[in-house]
């Protein structure tokens, strides 16, 4: 099999340092375009594809993200291994502020989101099997990429993936503790499950932004969100590069 690592990046991350871009591809899928163009280049000699999920200019929504479109588009230009990029609230002691996460559940909260390609329409009728949402063989790339690069990260965890845009409020994140959410996100769900229904392997790297309501001396704010980004998002892309790195040497992949 032709094994082709491909990053979506969240918030902070627009553009991939040290990716070289081959070819800017407008992709159209059946359930339309995805959030932008996908870059195919080569990162550190590995051919990757490369997607912001919330445009070049990040102006769409979490929960106006086309989700299907996206994850359609990189499988046809050859995807088989989605690294995916999150920024999260932290939620359980141990996500503090700036810390990583390769989550190994999630919850969704959100809805209204076109949230499958089995809606009878395009793709007929399939109930995937979800017991492990994401790609263990994956998930350890990531946590070996992390070991590699001497950078701290905590190997698993649940994901609440909430609606947004807006923040949650402060007994919104005590029921999500309730119910074992370590990391709260808006854009980890439908992503995971699409990532399935397409037979793709998919992994999530998540930072904790900021800590999630309620968790936070005073209000959340961007100023203090954008100064994590700008501290830690390096270690995300050479965590991800490395990754990239280890998915085409088939380095525990399955
Ligand atoms: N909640 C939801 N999504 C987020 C947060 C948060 O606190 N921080 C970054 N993305």
């Amino acid at each position: 099999m032709n094994i082709k690592p491909a990053i979506i990046a969240g918030s902070g991350l627009l553009t991939m340092p040290g990716l070289t871009v081959d070819e800017t591809l407008t992709v159209d899928t059946p359930w339309g375009q995805p959030s932008g163009p996908v870059y195919k280049g080569r990162l550190q000699d590995v051919d990757v594809l490369f997607l912001a999920r919330h445009g070049d200019a990040h102006t769409i929504p979490p929960h106006k993200v086309n989700y299907r479109a996206n994850i359609a588009a990189l499988k046809q230009e050859g995807a088989t291994h989605l690294l995916a990029y999150n920024a999260v609230g932290g939620i359980c002691a141990d996500c503090e502020t700036g810390s990583l996460v390769v989550a190994d559940q999630v919850i969704d909260y959100t809805w209204g989101r076109d949230h499958t390609y089995y809606d009878g329409i395009e793709e007929g009728l399939e109930h995937i099997e979800f017991t492990s949402p994401y790609d263990e063989a994956l998930r350890q790339v990531l946590i070996s990429a992390a070991d590699g690069a001497s950078v701290t990260i905590l190997r698993q965890g649940v994901y609440g993936a909430t609606q947004g845009p807006r923040l949650e409020s402060g007994a919104e994140i005590i029921r999500m503790e309730r119910d074992g959410c370590d990391i709260v996100g808006m854009t980890g769900m439908p992503e995971v499950a699409l990532a399935r229904e397409k037979g793709l392997s998919y992994a999530s790297l998540s930072l904790v932004v900021n800590a999630a309501a309620g968790k936070h001396s005073g209000p959340i704010t961007m100023a203090d969100i954008e100064q994590v980004l700008a501290e830690r998002i390096p270690v995300v892309c050479d965590i991800l590069s490395r990754a990239c790195a280890l998915v085409s040497e088939q380095v525990h992949v399955s």
